[in-house]
């Protein structure tokens, strides 16, 4: 394992996507492992092997850390047996880690969606067509706010807003479907308010990109993905808990998960956000629910969709 490690290691240097590809062509794991989850710590040169998960035969999750740069840098790489793929999470940070310029982002192989609807995506983990767009948004005229979503969680979000209602919140969507081009804006008005306060551009995106996605990263790009607040209240204040505690209790009834839960941080990469809501249908939902202190919903969807959960 620790030959494939670095051999990760090199092609990432190298920046080199091709050479990744064609080492873990053929790569197999050499035994099989066990099917608990259990935790380990190896140590090589430079390379600091934080902590191993091994899921099952054909999950593994390795947190890195490399002593060169920072202390904290690190690098989750799942291989799937079934696919016989590796993929990358959270190399965004890795990479800024290593103090490499030239970033590989939008860089995850061995994946793709043609409906990209439950595609796993975070602060790390873009959609693998970063321009990919549903084909079926429409205007929500019913609900106030002005924001347009995907057909898929229109009677659900009705059904949830009508809810709500009952119980005597009167709630707007403060944002819906957002392309990609409106996204980059999105991210890019941040960075830019960010900047204002004095930070460079670097120490901007740093900080934006703790509440903001870059373009092709944000789950709002998926159509079925909205910020909810109260009528009578500013987007992202505290005058909205009632509303964001009634959310965060029946939500999931109408298939809407919290995509950014309270102490997710360091998996998500994003700030908790109370107002943020994606919709997996009531199916899935009512089964994630059962998961959620376990796992967040990103991690919970890239499990189900390589075959684990
Ligand atoms: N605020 C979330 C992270 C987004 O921009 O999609
Ligand atoms: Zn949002």
């Amino acid at each position: 394992m620790q030959d494939e490690i670095r051999t990760i290691f090199d092609a990432i240097n190298n920046d080199d996507r091709e050479i990744l590809i064609q080492k873990f062509k053929d790569y197999k794991p050499e035994k099989e492992l066990p099917k608990n989850l259990r935790e380990f710590s190896i140590n090589i040169t430079n390379l600091d092997i934080k902590k191993e998960k091994i899921i099952d035969s054909s999950f593994a999750n390795l947190d890195l850390s490399m002593g060169a740069c920072k202390k904290d840098a690190s690098l989750r790489v799942y291989f799937d047996k079934k696919l016989e793929k590796f993929t990358f999470s959270n190399y965004e940070n890795f990479v800024d880690n290593l103090c490499l310029k030239s970033g590989i982002l939008g860089f995850i192989f061995g994946e793709s969606c043609e409906d990209c609807t439950f595609y796993p995506l975070d602060r790390y983990n873009s959609l693998p067509n970063v321009a990919w767009e549903p084909s079926d948004i429409v205007y929500v005229q019913e609900i106030p706010g002005g924001q347009s979503i995907s057909m898929k969680a229109y009677n659900d979000l009705i059904d949830m807003f009508r809810e709500a209602q009952k119980a005597g919140f009167s709630m707007m969507l403060n944002s819906g479907y957002r392309s990609y081009q409106t996204q980059y804006y999105v991210y890019e008005n941040w960075v830019k308010v960010e900047m204002s306060k004095g930070y460079t551009r670097s120490q901007a995106e740093a900080i934006a990109s703790q509440y903001s996605a870059r373009p092709g990263f944000s789950e709002h790009q998926l159509g079925t993905t909205v910020d909810i607040g109260a009528v009578s209240c500013s987007s992202f204040t505290n005058c909205n808990e009632s509303i964001w505690n009634w959310l965060r209790d029946n939500a999931y009834k109408f298939g809407f998960i919290m995509s950014y839960p309270p102490g997710t941080q360091n998996k998500t990469g994003y700030i908790h956000e109370p107002w943020h809501y994606r919709w997996i249908g009531r199916d899935l939902a009512s089964e994630y629910i059962l998961y959620k202190d376990q796992y967040v919903l990103g991690e919970w969807l890239k499990l189900k969709n390589v075959g684990i959960l």
